[in-house]
């Protein structure tokens, strides 16, 4: 088991994406730490297929928006579940709008959540390490739209781009403190955060057409990538960006 021993916080891992990552890593050994804005719904499935694999599962409720809270996140879950090895920085949203439209509390909670959220939950983390003098990895959850345009989503891509070279920066800062700095960019992966998108057949359809691979992504092919970054056979890769998208990328039309 590649992560046996190892104890992680996911956030955003009561359900899509977060929750895929959260299952993997307690399949391959480590405990978890579940964060999500609300810890009492589906965060408790996720707790219970952690529990599943024999591992440790701690729920800790934070809106990564505000910062005092991304720092509460990482001081409860080193209290309750001890020395965390692995960061994850999944929790995200979208809104869908015209760039003339946005309108500015749009794009103050996109940002807040996605780019400022990870900003000071790494923060906290990485202060812990380099205070503990531990080694450690950060995987950034962010998306193809971290370099492809995405029209009709300026503020999800202005907060991905963030991301991108948020990735590269902290791998160049943090690697003499033995911290890697990783990112993974999924694709079109059937979550909650295209329900929009799911519920168009013809929209998904035009995807479809976009993807050599002929399928959307399923959460656990991102949680794959995201174990391997976070395991010793990912120990001398940093500031990488790990695209999980079957070929989008390079074929993408909209
Ligand atoms: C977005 C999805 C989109 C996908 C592919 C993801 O980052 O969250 O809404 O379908 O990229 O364009």
């Amino acid at each position: 088991m590649r992560l046996a021993g190892k104890r992680a916080v996911i956030t955003g891992s009561g359900r899509g994406i977060g929750r895929a990552i959260a299952i993997r890593f307690a399949a391959d050994g480590a405990d978890i730490v579940i964060n999500d804005l609300n810890v009492q719904g589906e965060a408790l499935q996720t707790l219970a297929q952690v529990e599943a694999h024999g591992r440790r599962g701690v729920l800790i409720q934070a809106d990564l928006s505000q910062t005092d809270q991304t720092r509460r996140l990482i001081d409860e879950a080193f209290a309750q579940l001890g020395p965390i090895d692995v960061l994850v920085n999944n929790a995200g949203i979208e809104k869908r709008s015209p760039f003339a439209d946005v309108r500015e509390e749009d794009y103050d909670l996109v940002l807040d959540v996605n780019l400022k959220g990870a900003f000071f939950t790494t923060q906290a983390f990485v202060r812990q390490l380099i205070a503990a003098r531990r080694p450690g990895k950060v995987i950034f959850i962010s998306s193809v739209h971290e370099e492809l345009p995405f029209p009709g989503f300026s503020t999800y891509c202005a907060s991905k781009g963030g991301m991108q070279l948020l990735t590269r920066d902290l791998a160049v800062e943090l690697g003499p403190h033995g911290i890697t700095v990783n990112g993974v960019a999924p694709g079109a992966i059937a979550t909650e955060i295209n329900r929009a998108l799911l519920d168009d057949q013809p929209r998904v359809a035009r995807l479809l057409e976009q993807i050599p691979l002929g399928r959307m992504g399923k959460p656990e092919d991102v949680a794959a990538v995201a174990a391997f970054l976070a395991s010793s056979d990912g120990d001398y890769v940093t500031g990488s960006t790990y695209y999980v998208d079957g070929g989008l990328a390079w074929n993408y039309r909209e």
